[in-house]
């Protein structure tokens, strides 16, 4: 028998959860409109929304942010951001941002024109907004193993570089400012992409011209798959495989909320010096001074300290099988999820957990909702809702994809609350066809899926 994967840290704090009643969560829920993203906190058992700022810090961060330099110019915490930034990740320059997309409004503003195209191993949310509000069209070139939930491919996030070099043939190089590669897909599933094909892409760029941009959210939890996936990385520490990682780059986005470990924060970080001119000047219109971002000194202090806390082995070990641990569960009682199991979260297939609901009827969306009330745990929808419609024509867009998120926060579960998931999932499963669909009563113009509002269809 195998020695068990337990968490390498023991807890120093702890956070009562309360438990709710069925009624309780019935009426919590059409108070929501059926959507999770409307619940009170107060009203969750375990919150498996998003692993998105949803951490929890180390003793040593904590005591980091006591460290916090909060001058409003040249403060010590942003250059120990900085430094720990060169250091791990191996960008030259950096500016900081209140989270993610703060840095993604900022490269889209810099680097688009109307008329421009950028292509992306799948899109993110926010970072396609960012891309279309600069009159960009964004084009998914991911592999098609990508986008069948079934495929069990080590690396489903790969850049398919026929689709790559066929766009630009079509529109021409002049019109990509740059490709964004995300490590993992976050919408695939928390899918890696390999050593190889980020080699193979910044070929395709370097012989075009085309600028190769990282989202690297969670490039940390890709580069644990790596380790394990793929050939001559077995025996590198983490830390050495990021840094290669990112050596292929010309910069990246950063949501510190997720791999940094810690509550706030993100970055935009590259090593062209005409971009950092760029970006510093587009931070102070949106965010903050370019050496804070929107952030505190003390935000600062505790994401440089994560950043080195993040490439520790054992910890990103424990992450993975955490996360592992839930799907082989849900995987063994024949409950449909995406394969192989990813970084961040388990993907319950809505389409085929509910074959009896049209993609119209938003079965992700109602499954969230029911997972919610059977036993009180927060899941998130990953489907037709947060496709959104396209742009140009104002129809929905029906991803193939209809997925229901249970993403796991770090550090702040264990691994029995993962049996308590388990056990939840396995129930609705058992009646899967009394669980109806939804109809959409409320929807907003952009980014629907944080406020849409439903009713089920009796
Ligand atoms: N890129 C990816 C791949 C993300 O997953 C996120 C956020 C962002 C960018 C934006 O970063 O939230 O700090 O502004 N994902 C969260 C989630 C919201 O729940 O998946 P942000």
């Amino acid at each position: 028998m195998q020695r068990p994967v337990a968490e390498p840290y023991k807890i120093k704090a702890v956070e009562p959860l309360r438990m709710t009643t069925r009624e309780e969560r019935e009426r919590a829920i059409r108070e929501a409109g059926y959507n999770t993203f409307l619940l009170r906190s107060e009203d969750v058992y375990i919150d498996l929304l998003t692993d998105s700022g949803t951490n929890a810090m180390s003793d040593r961060q904590w005591s980091a942010l006591m460290m916090g330099d909060e001058a409003y110019a040249g403060a010590r915490s942003f250059y120990r951001l900085e430094e720990a930034v060169r250091e791990i990740y191996g960008f030259k320059y950096v500016v900081p941002t209140h989270q993610g997309r703060g840095a993604e409004h900022l490269i889209s503003r810099i680097l688009i024109k109307p008329g421009h195209y950028v292509p992306g191993n799948m899109y993110f949310t926010t970072t396609r907004a960012h891309q279309e509000m600069q009159g960009a069209t964004f084009v998914d070139v991911i592999i098609d193993e990508a986008h069948d939930p079934h495929s069990t491919h080590p690396f489903k996030g790969n850049v398919d570089i026929a689709k790559f070099e066929a766009l630009i043939d079509r529109v021409g190089a002049e019109n990509i400012p740059y490709i964004n590669v995300a490590l993992t897909v976050n919408m695939a599933g928390g899918q890696p992409v390999s050593m190889a094909n980020l080699r193979a892409v910044r070929e395709v760029c370097d012989r075009h011209g085309i600028r190769m941009w990282c989202d690297a959210t969670r490039a940390v939890e890709n580069a644990y798959f790596i380790k394990e996936r793929e050939e001559g990385y077995q025996h590198k520490p983490v830390r050495e495989i990021l840094k290669e990682m990112m050596s292929y780059y010309d910069g990246c986005t950063m949501s510190g909320k997720k791999d940094c470990l810690v509550n706030i924060g993100g970055f935009l970080a590259m090593n062209e010096e005409w971009i950092l001119q760029k970006a510093r000047e587009q931070v102070v219109i949106f965010e903050g001074m370019p050496t804070y971002g929107g952030l505190a000194g003390r935000d600062m202090e505790a994401i440089a300290q994560g950043i080195y806390e993040m490439v520790d082995d054992a910890y990103i070990a424990h992450r993975i099988h955490q996360v592992r641990y839930l799907g082989e569960q849900l995987l063994e009682a024949g409950i449909p999820i995406v394969q192989p199991i990813g970084g961040h979260a388990v993907f319950l297939d809505a389409k085929a957990f509910l074959p009896h609901l049209t993609q119209d009827q938003f079965p992700a969306q109602a499954l969230a909702a029911a997972l919610y009330v059977d036993s009180g745990v927060r899941a998130m929808e990953r489907g037709i809702v947060s496709a959104g419609r396209d742009p140009k024509t104002g129809e929905n867009i029906y991803p193939k994809l209809e997925l229901v998120r249970l993403t796991i926060p770090r550090r702040v579960y264990t691994d029995r609350h993962m049996d308590v998931v388990a056990w939840s999932v396995k129930q609705l499963w058992q009646h899967r066809e009394s669980i109806p669909g939804l109809r959409m009563v409320y929807e907003p113009p952009t980014l629907r899926f944080f406020t849409a509002r439903f009713e089920p269809i009796r």
